[in-house]
């Protein structure tokens, strides 16, 4: 993994969100490459955190793509307002769609990158027959949900063989993890096929956002 290829997305769940411009300009600083944001409807997810409007805000703040993650049932009804309030990337959990292939082909339509979720649950396999409509596969470490939970380890067998699937498919879609990534585990994930590594509690739960955006990703590139 070369420094360019590796990307580091600040989750801005752990934000403080009365200064979310402030935080964002932290990580940025840092060199953050993508801002993550956590959608959570209450029903998918236990809990409810940002919607469309505050998409909207953050990118007249943000200098970097917005990632957006729903964690929200029937996303098809939402995904084009995220899309034209500014998210980049947007990710669906194959656990709430019906139809995964219909879903992300929207999202491409609208001109944002596709990507599916797994839960700690879900199978790798369950992306087989649409590895062709992906632009990037987030891999949970965590059941979503809630910021700053344990890693699960189990996770690092998932991230390879979510590689594995899409080499053999001759794919060349990134691979995003989520959920308790720390200067600990990020150089194992990288090491088994992750480009993109979500933080929310490491990076915005310390004194200093962007000096811990770095640290993250000079630990992701140590070599093992
Ligand atoms: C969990 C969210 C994650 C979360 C990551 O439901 O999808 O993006 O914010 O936060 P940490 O890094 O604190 O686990
Ligand atoms: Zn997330």
């Amino acid at each position: 993994m070369t420094d360019a290829a590796l990307q580091i997305a600040p989750s801005v769940l752990s934000a403080d969100f009365a200064a979310l411009g402030r935080d964002v300009a932290d990580v940025e600083r840092g060199g953050a490459d993508l801002i993550h944001v956590d959608v959570m409807d209450g029903h998918f997810v236990p809990n409810i955190t940002i919607g469309i409007p505050v998409v909207k805000a953050l990118r007249r703040v943000a200098t970097r793509p917005l990632d957006v993650h729903l964690m929200i049932e029937q996303p098809d009804r939402y995904i084009e307002a995220f899309v034209r309030n500014g998210a980049a990337m947007v990710s669906v959990h194959v656990e709430a769609v019906s139809h995964l292939h219909r879903t992300l082909a929207l999202i491409r339509e609208l001109g944002a990158k596709a990507g599916a979720v797994l839960n700690p649950s879900t199978p790798a396999a369950a992306l087989e027959d649409v590895v062709r409509d992906l632009d990037f596969v987030v891999v949970m470490a965590v059941n979503p949900g809630f910021g700053g939970q344990t890693f699960i380890p189990n996770t690092i067998d998932k991230v390879r063989r979510v590689r594995a699937l899409l080499r053999a498919a001759g794919v060349s879609a990134a691979i995003e993890v989520d959920g308790g990534v720390d200067p600990g585990n990020a150089a194992v994930l990288v090491a088994a096929g992750a480009d993109i590594l979500v933080a929310g509690q490491s990076i915005f739960g310390t004194p200093d956002a962007a000096q811990a955006t770095r640290a993250l990703r000079a630990a992701a590139l140590r070599q093992l």
